[in-house]
């Protein structure tokens, strides 16, 4: 089954409203790719002036997290029906920045995505090792556990809406990329566990973005591998030429 590409671009904690409408406008103007799925994450603020800037474009807009409730005293937290109101398609869950700078557990964010998915988000959801797992070679064990625990309780049929974002901690704005054979030997594995928790169909069909220092010189060979369906870009993202480069190098 032939996957469609799917490249995000997630703007962090970065540009004021002016500049995200500006790079949204000028992704757009240069996208030369129909057959590429592209999504953008600007900051919470931003949201509605980039989706309105994006009009009819086919380039969905999404959150950078969400809570797992619907509403309540939950103080600085976003739901996932704010974000859909705020014309969001996706939600990123599960970034390392919140993973391991804020203590996100493996519970909570399957607690998140359950409720997103349930909400009617598409989920990019983000797993990855730390250098030091890495070098202890606990790396397949760590997204094991961070599969089996963020998905329990998801159906194949759920599996659907979930983009699955392989981003090993230490390429991530690092400039520290991974080999291309160190990607895809964890994304056949990404994949393989995937067949296990919900079938070959599933396995067959999940999108699964590598991310972590993609750049336009390092996309073309990382998107030419077999298991690699897209990419997850940060620093990259915040230059419309760079972005759109990426999105260039998707294999036909
Ligand atoms: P980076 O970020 O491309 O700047 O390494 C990737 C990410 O955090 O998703």
């Amino acid at each position: 089954m032939a996957r469609k590409t799917f490249i995000a671009g997630n703007w962090k904690m970065y540009t004021g409203s002016a500049e995200a409408v500006k790079l949204a406008e000028a992704i757009d103007a240069g996208m030369m790719r129909t057959d590429v799925r592209v999504a953008v994450f600007p900051p919470f603020p931003w949201l509605t002036v980039v989706a309105e800037a994006l009009g009819q474009s086919d380039i969905a807009v999404g959150g950078q997290d969400c809570h797992a409730e619907k509403e309540g005293a939950f103080t600085g937290s976003v739901s996932p029906t704010m974000l859909l109101a705020a014309d969001c398609t996706y939600v990123i869950l599960g970034h390392s920045e919140r993973r391991h700078g804020l203590h996100e557990t493996d519970a909570l964010l399957n607690e998140k995505l359950k409720s997103a998915l349930a909400a009617g988000l598409q989920v990019i959801f983000c797993i990855g090792e730390l250098l030091a797992e890495r070098e202890a070679n606990r790396t397949e064990a760590v997204l094991d556990t961070q599969l089996s625990a963020g998905l329990a309780g998801l159906t194949a049929e759920r599996m659907n809406n979930v983009t699955i974002a392989y981003e090993p901690v230490w390429a991530i704005g690092t400039g520290k990329v991974a080999t291309t054979e160190q990607a895809q030997a964890a994304h056949a594995f990404v994949r393989a566990k995937i067949g296990k928790l919900f079938g070959e169909i599933a396995a067959a069909a999940v999108l699964i973005q590598y991310g972590g220092s993609v750049k336009p010189d390092n996309a073309a060979a990382l998107l030419a591998q077999p298991d690699i369906d897209g990419a997850l870009v940060g620093g990259a993202s915040l230059k419309a030429d760079q972005f759109l480069a990426i999105i260039a190098a998707a294999p036909r």
